[in-house]
């Protein structure tokens, strides 16, 4: 048994996934909102019996090792070194492909913690630092778990000593952790400064944060804090700090917090608010969001946004209306500057203001119309404006209903006249895309997508039913199915059957991998499929539905074919053969007769 095969057999497929979606049984199997396209009703199922998944919204699907691979961006080889410890399998051998450059800049990146911990323990200047932090209210325990560290005040320290543990130049800079003068030579990223891994979903250090020495903040220019370039590992745009000890109480409480410095989230997790993670100064981007709606629709945000506008020019907000993720707001009181300040004075006061929060949309609302005055005209159609706008970026049609009546009893403008007024107002980016789904096919499209339908259910009805195989062949034929993969595999099925009287599912499979059949990577779609929509269907159901997709596909079937000899006959005409001609004339007419006569099978 190959590495990849044996943790399959180890791992249970609905566990796994468990930990990236939620996801909830439905008859024998699982569904769940896809994680790799947005929808808001789940076409995503998991078949626990098959150990396979598969997504009717964007197709995708496969094993356990695919869900994985997809969702945490790694290659194949990744893949499995993630999953065997969880599977309780050891990798016997890595090649030293499979041991691959990521694995050392993993490493070094670790490497490069654990000396961080120890400088901060051991360095004069660390030690002050450390200081500094428990002052500012971290316990000795938060420092080791978030593993804070501290660089020294030195060119070369941190290069050395990734040197001595054996790591090449290459590798540290292909880390992120040194820089190149322009005079050529190599210096530590990180002087001087206390670093904070970054770590991902799974926990791997793929990056630092490393804020400036408090001593002196005031007088050294640049930034207080400096981050890791983009690196193999590290796509600051797909990372959330702290995500990765904070998914599981995202699940639990059924909602996320966000905030903006990591010094936030470490406090935030050190009084208990362990589900909390931060965007690390900047807007939330599209893929941290997809990244966080693995484990909820929720999120409470706590941002400095004082004012409307800032709110409804911030990208990350936008971004999340726009995926219908429901978002509140968490409101500090004027005196603190953040979570963390919050924290350290009054633990309480944050407490109270995450039990307080409150959905963005009414918090935009309140500060639009704060000092307004909507007897008067001019702040009337001011505040028309600039709700309308906020409006239109909600996905969800029922939320938009909502606000329109809101906004109408406040302003006392009627819903009609307010929704006129978008109408010119562009549209959102998803209205686009949702606009480009649905964009009419072309004739020959939708010939092929219908036909591709009857047969997806045709083959999907005789994988869940096979003892219905020998009637379905013997009303309809492989050729007469338009799509070559499909009828290949409607083909196969009737052979088999014919041969062992019996489906059995997995040697099936195996059968179609011997054979070498492209079909293959289809029977694991079709059998969801049925799982999907056939599971509560009793026997007679299932038949009443195969007779009339069996008299579809041979409708179209003999329409197709009377079609191709009518172009055949006009071909003949300008020819001499008149036998021909005749030949053709009788088949046309058997295969109208054939089709008037086919009203029900
Ligand atoms: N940030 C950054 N670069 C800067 C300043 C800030 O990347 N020059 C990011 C950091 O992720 C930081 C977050 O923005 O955590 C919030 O910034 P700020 O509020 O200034 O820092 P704090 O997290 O409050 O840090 P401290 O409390 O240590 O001053
Ligand atoms: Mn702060």
């Amino acid at each position: 048994m190959s590495p990849a095969e044996e943790i399959k057999t180890k791992l249970d497929i609905v566990e796994v996934l468990r930990e990236y979606i939620q996801v909830k049984a439905v008859g024998a199997n699982f569904q769940a909102l896809c994680p790799f396209h947005r929808e808001k009703s789940p076409s995503f199922v998991i078949s626990p019996d098959k150990q396979i998944w598969h997504c009717f919204g964007c197709g995708k699907g496969g094993d356990v090792l695919s869900f994985v691979q997809e969702m945490e961006g790694l290659s194949f080889p990744d893949t499995l070194r993630l999953l065997a410890p969880k599977a309780g399998v050891i990798l016997k051998y890595e090649s030293k492909q499979e041991y691959s450059k990521r694995g050392r800049i993993l490493d070094c990146l670790q490497v490069a913690a654990k000396q961080g911990q120890y400088w901060l323990e051991n360095d004069d200047t660390g030690k002050k630092m450390k200081t500094y932090l428990l002052k500012r209210g971290l316990s000795e325990e938060t420092l080791k778990e978030w593993q804070v560290g501290y660089n020294p005040d030195a060119w070369t320290a941190m290069l050395e000593y990734l040197r001595s543990q054996k790591f090449k130049d290459e590798e540290i800079f292909a880390a992120g952790l040194a820089g190149r003068s322009d005079r050529g030579s190599a210096y530590d990223r990180f002087r001087d400064r206390i670093t904070f891994p970054i770590k991902d979903v799974s926990g791997n250090v793929i990056a630092f944060t490393a804020r400036i020495n408090p001593e002196k903040e005031k007088t050294i220019p640049g930034g207080k804090y400096i981050n890791s370039p983009q690196t193999e590992v590290y796509d600051k745009s797909r990372v959330l700090f702290a995500l990765d000890k904070a998914k599981k109480a995202i699940k639990e409480r059924g909602f996320a917090i966000v905030v903006e410095g990591q010094m936030d989230a470490i406090a935030c997790h050190q009084h208990g608010f362990s589900n909390t993670v931060a965007s690390s100064g900047t807007a939330l981007t599209a893929e941290q969001l997809l990244l966080l709606k693995r484990f909820t629709n929720n999120l409470a945000l706590s941002f400095d946004m004082d004012n409307a506008g800032q709110l409804a020019a911030d990208r990350g907000i936008r971004e999340a209306m726009a995926q219908d993720i429901n978002l509140k707001v968490i409101l500090l009181s004027k005196e603190y500057k953040d979570p963390d300040q919050c924290l350290q004075s009054n633990p309480d006061d944050f407490k109270q203001a995450v039990i307080n929060s409150r959905p963005v949309m009414e918090y935009y609302f309140d500060k639009i119309i704060a000092g307004k005055d909507l007897t008067k005209l001019a702040d009337k159609k001011e505040v028309v404006k600039l709700m309308l706008t906020m409006i239109m970026k909600l996905a969800n049609k029922i939320d938009q209903e909502f606000w329109f009546k809101r906004l109408a009893e406040s302003t006392g403008v009627s819903e009609q006249i307010l929704r006129e007024s978008v109408v010119v107002s562009k549209p959102t980016s998803r209205q686009v895309a949702q606009k480009a789904e649905i964009k009419p096919p072309t004739a020959a499209e939708t010939t092929i997508n219908r036909d591709e339908r009857l047969s997806d259910i045709l083959l999907a009805i005789l994988l869940k039913a096979p003892d219905y195989i020998p009637y379905a062949a013997s009303h309809l034929e492989p050729r007469d199915l338009l799509l070559e993969n499909l009828s290949q595999f409607y083909k196969n099925l009737i052979i088999y059957y014919n041969k062992f009287a019996v489906l059995d599912y997995d040697a099936f499979r195996l059968y179609l991998q011997e054979q070498d059949d492209k079909s293959i990577n289809i029977i694991d779609r079709l059998a969801l499929l049925a799982e999907r929509d056939y599971y509560d269907y009793d026997d007679n159901g299932l038949k009443s539905e195969l007779s009339k997709v069996l008299l579809e596909l041979k409708k179209f079937s003999l329409k197709r074919q009377i079609k191709t000899l009518q172009n055949q006959i006009g071909a003949a005409e300008a020819g001499s053969d008149k036998t021909d001609l005749n030949n053709l004339m009788t088949d046309i007419k058997n295969l109208t007769e054939q089709l008037n006569s086919l009203r029900s099978l």
